[in-house]
């Protein structure tokens, strides 16, 4: 007889372990299912975010970040730093070490939660009496029954039709946070996230980065403002992004790569480059689900079909984070893992999309919730904006950091804050405030009068509010 569960989580990254240890919280008997391996083929939980995500990509952003401070900031503050030096192997081995830590880190939760663990694939074998029979195909093969089955097997890289990665030359985002040594050339095509993300590492590091993107606008979800703020600091920076070009013919050969594109000019060019990152978007992954054994349905970008609360067209059958619609972000898994699991125990699990944050962790960062001014004047509705720029902020100046600004709308009428954005330093946390102050349906004029602490960069935040009443008082 199989082993029987109350919950069976399929996927162990930020949607699926954190719905696992919910469950069981909520009194459940749980089992995770994660396939992911580590170098030496054990267990590595945690999935894209802490493997070759979230974790890995912001360990090269600091270790990135510290040798271009070293290298063009640190004269400014008195300090003399000559034949500073990146040993790249050694900045990859930390990284390792982080995403090691955070996997073990989640294999203690797990077990500190009585989450029974299983390591290898998980696929519906069939519709079992009061549930679902799941095959785990590990170093062993073996049986379990559900009585309900959360799905949070991600994404994965999209590929160009006709050029695969092989993680040497074309790399994926799993290439790309592995790269042995810096690139005299590196190529990106696709200036969304992980393009920007990526090629400011390895620009930082030396490598002279191109970065090329099929559509005409920058970043064309972010607020119109603030996108071009940061086009103005990378172009400052010496990161090369075209707009608006056609990706032609790409040859990998065995001295790097060449890609063939279309300028926006209409013009035809020849790049070479030793690396080339492909980061065009994402693909729901249900590879090896054996969906078909139970009519699992897929909509046509092979996403798991769910409705508002995450249920599938199958009882008992749920799914979250990337293999269903809505952002591909860790934190928005996370959140509907966790409602997932209260509404198994018949509680009220909320997700709220309007408060989901967006960070690029860039030099500028870029972060944002709500919607951008280009939305609320497609969507009709009068609203104030109100923007504070970081150069008349004290602690940024003290920082040496004053690029940027924090931009905030409001509803017109009623002063509800629908948006706020941020380019400048530390906007990742600083945009918490933001969404605490959405998720509570504040009024800008309620940040305005919040005492904040000086000095500090969430002064922006509060000027900005004062300026969507046109009272800053440092400005
Ligand atoms: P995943 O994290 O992809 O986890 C799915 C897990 O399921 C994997 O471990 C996989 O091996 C396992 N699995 C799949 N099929 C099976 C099966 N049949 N049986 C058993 N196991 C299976 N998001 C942010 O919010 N912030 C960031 O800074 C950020 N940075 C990113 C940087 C990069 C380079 C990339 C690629 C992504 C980044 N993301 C970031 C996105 C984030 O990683 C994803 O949104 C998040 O990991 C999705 O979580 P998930 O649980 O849905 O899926
Ligand atoms: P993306 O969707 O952010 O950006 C893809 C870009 O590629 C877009 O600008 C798109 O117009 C462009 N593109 C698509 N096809 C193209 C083509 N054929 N030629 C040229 N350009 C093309 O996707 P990305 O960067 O791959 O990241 C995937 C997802 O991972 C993100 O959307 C995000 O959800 C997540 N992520 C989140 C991070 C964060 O939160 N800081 C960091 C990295 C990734």
């Amino acid at each position: 007889m199989s082993k029987q569960f109350d919950v069976v989580v399929i996927g162990g990254g930020p949607g699926g372990y954190i719905a696992a240890i919910r469950a069981a919280q909520l009194g459940f008997q749980v089992a995770c299912i994660d396939e992911w391996k580590n170098a030496a083929g054990g267990p590595a939980p945690g999935g894209t975010c802490t493997n070759v995500g979230c974790i890995p990509s912001k360990a090269l952003l600091q270790s990135s970040e510290h040798f271009d401070h070293a290298n063009h900031h640190f004269a400014e503050h008195g300090i003399s730093a000559k034949d500073v030096k990146m040993d790249v192997a050694k900045m990859i081995a930390r990284k390792d070490i982080v995403v090691k830590q955070n996997n073990d880190g989640i294999l203690y939760l797990l077990k500190k939660n009585k989450v029974t663990f299983f390591h290898g694939r998980g696929s519906f074998a069939s519709k079992a009496e009061g549930g679902y029979e799941i095959k785990v195909a590990g170093k062993t093969e073996e049986s379990i029954t559900g009585k309900n089955i959360i799905i949070a097997t991600g994404s994965n890289a999209r590929a160009l039709p006709g050029t695969p990665f092989d993680e040497v030359n074309v790399l994926s985002n799993d290439g790309a946070l592995r790269v042995g040594a810096v690139p005299k050339k590196l190529a990106l095509i696709g200036s969304g996230v992980i393009g920007l993300e990526m090629g400011s590492v390895w620009r930082r590091l030396g490598a002279e980065v191109t970065i090329l993107e099929g559509l005409p606008t920058f970043l064309g979800a972010v607020d119109e403002q603030i996108a071009k703020e940061a086009k103005k600091a990378f172009d400052k920076q010496g990161l090369k992004i075209e707009l608006g070009v056609k990706v032609g013919e790409i040859v990998n050969g065995k001295k790097g790569v060449t890609v063939n594109y279309t300028n926006a000019k209409g013009e035809a060019v020849v790049l070479d480059a030793d690396k080339l990152i492909i980061s065009i978007g994402r693909v729901p992954n249900t590879i090896g689900l054996n969906t078909e054994a139970v009519g699992l349905q897929l909509d046509e970008r092979g996403a798991i079909v769910v409705d508002a609360d995450c249920k599938t067209n199958l009882s008992g059958v749920w799914a979250v984070g990337d293999v269903v619609r809505g952002p591909m972000l860790a934190h928005k898994a996370e959140e509907e893992g966790v409602a997932v699991a209260e509404r198994i125990a018949g509680q009220h699990g909320h997700v709220n999309f309007n408060t989901i944050p967006w960070v690029i962790y860039t030099s500028p960062e870029i972060a944002w919730v709500g919607r951008t001014e280009q939305q609320l004047k497609a969507d009709g509705v009068a609203y104030k904006a109100g923007s504070f720029p970081f150069l008349a902020n004290g602690r940024a100046r003290a920082l040496g950091d004053t690029t940027g600004m924090v931009k905030m709308l409001a509803d017109a009428t009623t002063d509800e804050i629908l948006g706020v954005h941020i380019v400048g330093p530390q906007a990742s946390e600083l945009i918490a405030e933001a969404v605490v102050a959405m998720e509570f349906r504040a009024s800008a004029e309620d940040i305005a009068r919040i005492c904040h602490a000086h000095p500090s960069l969430s002064e922006s935040t509060k000027e900005a509010a004062l300026a969507v009443d046109k009272r800053s008082l440092n400005f």
